[in-house]
């Protein structure tokens, strides 16, 4: 009888759950989304019980897409977007807010509070992270100064916080009734409270959040067993094996297990993730410096990683809030209809400008209009948005490894635009790699599941798992390259410019 690893990938637009055969091809899958809300601007919020219930939604569909049951299934691996915060009564299971989603920008006032003393780097030499919006820290501390009762209550060890990956394991593992309250390392350097040396939480750091360390879940590997899924669930007594960040799960899926691997996810946002080694690399040039992954007890293995606040989410905005498009892979043809972005370019900086530059109040701009601009045009100019800010974090990840990257590996829902892929590799001015499985993502997560219960043996063999699918060459002179570059730049000093 076949067996089967599945994982749960609960991202910022929806929750799927994929099952894996042992050659890590997709079996079947169950997706769903989730509502996204924006009470103010700048603000994102998700439901926490609407994606835990979705989730064990997308379970039950996966399997009887496939007519399997839990005997069928060896393991759990789970990912997960990272940095959104939830917090919760463990008394309850309730969530005490809605989660605070990466994206929002509410807590600006904290980061610029925290960094008076010591400016943004404060601790970035201890956690990787320089002080933002983006990670989960401010966002747990605006919860516990703006919910009703909620510093009192977390004071007296009742409120218990954790991104979505502890919200699903959590609730996986039996909610109230026993579940257990753990993250991986990866997520955890993703707080701001992880010394990521000692991989565990600094009181110093947690005490100038004003955050109880009660709050804060046990932090284990990215895979071994961390409990088996509650009797009331479907897939009862399943081992949860293994839990990663999205972005260090797809490098993962990737086989990018060696120094020096390297991916780009196109999702929501961008994300560029170049593998350290054993080795902590504190960037120059603008880069986080997180965990990308630790097996068991082996010593972990680090990353750079360029973020890129959006990407995907700019052709959501084309289609939800312009109309522009009924759809959004509808936006490589409306791009076709014009041959070039006739000088429109547009700064996504909807969330501030994350990596290279690190810009909170960096708000979205268009520039370049004439007469002559038409919808085509932005449909173009939005998607050279991503392959622009891929380049940026791409020439830093080059500057801090003293070494060119050679080419890219690409995965996510993006890069079945081939425009897109095309234009990318002009950009970069090297080959861009599409692997055959690019769910990446959910497969990095099954594999670190497997990988705990023996269903894989190591790292190697998984590699043997990865082969090419696509590969575009650059095709676009140096000038107009550097033409298009310097044009790009031009447009970013104009977001930057624009603060209220
Ligand atoms: O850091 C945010 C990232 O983890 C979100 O990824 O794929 O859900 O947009 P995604």
């Amino acid at each position: 009888m076949s067996q089967y690893v599945i994982a749960i990938d609960q991202g910022t637009t929806s929750s799927r759950a994929i099952v894996f055969d042992h050659d890590g091809n997709i079996v079947s899958s169950g997706q769903k989304e989730h509502e996204q809300i924006f009470p103010k601007a700048g603000w994102v919020e998700h439901d926490a019980v609407e994606i835990w219930d979705n989730t064990r939604e997308v379970i039950g569909t996966a399997l009887s897409k496939a007519n399997l049951t839990r005997h069928d299934i060896v393991a759990v691996g789970i990912t997960n977007q990272r940095e959104t915060a939830v917090v919760w009564d463990k008394t309850t299971g309730k969530p005490v807010y809605n989660a605070i989603v990466w994206q929002d920008t509410r807590t600006q006032s904290i980061v610029d509070e925290l960094a008076a003393d010591g400016g943004v780097e404060r601790f970035k030499q201890k956690v990787g992270l320089p002080l933002a919006t983006y990670f989960s820290g401010t966002k747990i501390k605006w919860i516990l100064d703006n919910v009703d009762g909620a510093r009192e209550k977390a004071e007296a060890g009742d409120l218990i916080f954790g991104n979505t990956d502890s919200w699903v394991t959590w609730n996986l593992t039996g909610g109230t009734d026993g579940g257990v309250h753990i993250t991986d390392v990866t997520n955890a350097s993703r707080t701001m409270f992880m010394d990521l040396e000692t991989l565990s939480w600094d009181d110093d750091i947690l005490a100038a959040f004003g955050v109880p360390r009660s709050m804060m879940p046990a932090i284990k590997s990215s895979s071994e067993v961390y409990g088996t899924v509650h009797t009331s669930q479907l897939l009862r007594e399943v081992p949860v094996a293994g839990i990663l960040g999205d972005q260090q799960a797809a490098t993962f899926g990737q086989a990018a297990f060696e120094k020096g691997g390297a991916k780009n996810t196109y999702g929501t946002g961008n994300f560029l993730i170049v593998n350290t080694g054993e080795e902590i690399v504190h960037s120059k040039n603008g880069l986080l410096t997180t965990v990308c992954y630790r097996l068991g007890d082996a010593k972990p293995v680090y990353a750079l990683e360029g973020s890129i606040a959006v990407t995907g989410s700019l052709i959501q905005w084309l289609r939800d809030n312009l109309g522009l498009i009924s759809s959004a892979p509808e936006v490589e043809k409306l791009a076709r209809t014009v041959e070039d972005n006739g000088g429109v370019y547009i700064v996504p900086a909807f969330s501030g400008l994350f990596a290279p530059y690190w810009k909170g109040d960096a708000r979205g701009v268009m520039v370049g209009l004439t007469r002559f601009a038409n919808k085509g045009h932005i449909a173009r100019a939005a998607l050279e948005a991503t392959a622009f800010q891929t380049r940026e974090v791409l020439d830093a990840a080059n500057a801090d490894a003293g070494v060119d990257m050679e080419d890219l590996r690409v995965d996510g829902g993006m890069v079945a635009n081939d425009a897109l892929m095309q234009f990318q590799a002009d950009i970069l001015g090297i080959p861009v790699i599409r692997p055959k499985v690019t769910e990446t993502t959910a497969l990095g997560a099954a594999y670190a599941a497997g990988l705990a219960v023996g269903f894989w043996k190591d790292t190697e063999e998984l590699a043997k798992n990865w082969s090419e699918d696509k590969r575009w060459e650059p095709n676009m002179d140096a000038d107009e390259r550097d033409r298009q570059l310097r044009l790009w730049k031009k447009a970013v000093t104009k977001s930057m410019d624009w603060v209220d």
